[in-house]
């Protein structure tokens, strides 16, 4: 199947109740055919629709997961069935441990690094552990990359990165700096490192959908809301994985890539997924802010926007604007800023009832 030729969907296209989101796919899976693909975290949520995805819409050479939980990697192996027997591989391997990270690197063209401790509080309570994984872990995935060859590799970022309040927030701003100076190190003709930087998986494990989701099941009175005024961005696994794919073909090495995905307030999904039911109001957490943002007023300066997404640009002496360019990208006003409380898109009740139905 050639995906090349397909215009990007927009967030409202993956919307479609009749259309499959895999249907819509986005450009760039043509241009992982006959590639080896290593996918850090490839047991997690994003990893596993990831690798599916890859296996369903091109025709990759290998495709190997990483990570270090051997029933995670089983259970995965059972759910895809002996189909792809001859194309996957499940490595056991800690991205802390770069002389393993090398080994599962050997004659591998593209890695997604999707490995993360990504619990807030986890994270406060255990800083190193953290740092250990989502820091240290990053610069493995950066030299074992250099030192084997790999041709791109883009990292998973998220909002809580860009002004972070968290330590898994700055863990994860750290880690977008390590892969985006990566490229310093590599030259104009060795690997890529480029990051995604997006916000909530609907659905998402130890979020508050599948919280809710257990509470109304289990025939709760109240849902808990931190704020009225709390707001967050949402995407789809689907649309994440669709995302990255095209970021991994149009990558030049350096960029953040954004995509542009509708918000909702935290109290409008709860009378969306329980109309009937109060709210009770249980106050921000520590470490938890009132609105995530993207792209802030000092990245906006370094912003390009495109149809379905932003790009922000490295600050590189040898970076091109000249691709982006071509591709008709503009810059964000002066003073931008991308956060969930001014997007300009916003989810109602039916559309997350759509998209929830796609939830894992
Ligand atoms: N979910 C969201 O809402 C969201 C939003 C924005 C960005 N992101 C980012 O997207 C990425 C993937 O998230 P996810 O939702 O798929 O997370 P997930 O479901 O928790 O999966 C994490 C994966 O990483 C692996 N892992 C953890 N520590 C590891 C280590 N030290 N070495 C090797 N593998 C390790 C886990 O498997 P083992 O435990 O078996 O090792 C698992 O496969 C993360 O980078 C996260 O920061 C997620």
């Amino acid at each position: 199947m050639n995906h090349e030729a397909r215009t990007p969907p927009t967030m409202q296209q993956l919307d479609r109740p009749n259309e499959s989101p895999t249907e819509a796919l986005l450009p760039g899976f043509g241009m992982l055919n006959g590639q080896s693909i290593l996918v850090t975290g490839g047991s997690g949520s994003f990893g596993k629709r990831f690798v599916e995805t890859v296996l369903r819409h091109a025709s990759p050479r290998r495709v190997i997961v990483f990570s270090r939980d051997e029933f995670k990697q089983y259970e995965m192996q059972q759910l895809l069935g002996p189909e792809w027997a001859s194309t996957l591989r499940f490595f056991i391997g800690d991205v802390r441990d770069r002389e393993r990270l090398e080994l599962a690197m050997r004659e591998v063209d593209v890695c997604v690094h999707a490995a993360a401790l990504k619990h807030v509080p986890a994270a406060e309570y255990n800083p190193m552990e953290c740092i250990h994984t989502n820091v240290y872990g990053a610069e493995n995935v950066v030299r074992a990359a250099l030192n084997t060859g790999v041709k791109r590799v883009i990292a998973l970022s998220t909002d809580k990165a860009a002004n972070p309040v968290n330590l898994y927030g700055a863990s994860k701003l750290a880690s977008d700096k390590i892969f985006i100076a990566a490229n310093n190190l590599s030259g104009s003709l060795g690997t890529r490192f480029s990051v995604v930087r997006y916000g909530n998986v609907v659905g998402s494990r130890g979020s508050v959908i599948p919280l809710f989701r257990r509470m109304i099941v289990e025939g709760a009175e109240s849902l808990p809301v931190t704020d009225d005024r709390m707001t967050r961005f949402w995407i789809t696994l689907q649309h994440g994985v669709d995302f990255v794919v095209s970021c991994i073909a149009m990558m030049q090495g350096g960029e953040i890539f954004v995509p542009k995905i509708p918000s909702m307030r935290i109290a409008d999904l709860a009378r969306a997924m329980a109309p009937d039911l109060p709210h009770k109001l249980v106050g921000i957490r520590p470490g938890e802010k009132l609105h995530e943002v993207m792209i802030t007023e000092d990245d906006s300066r370094q912003t390009f926007e495109l149809p379905d997404r932003f790009v922000i640009e490295p600050a590189f002496a040898f970076w091109t604007h000249e691709p982006y360019q071509r591709l008709g990208a503009k810059p964000v006003p002066d003073g931008f800023r991308y956060a969930s409380d001014t997007n300009g898109d916003w989810l109602d009740g039916a559309r997350l009832m759509r998209l929830l139905a796609e939830a894992p």
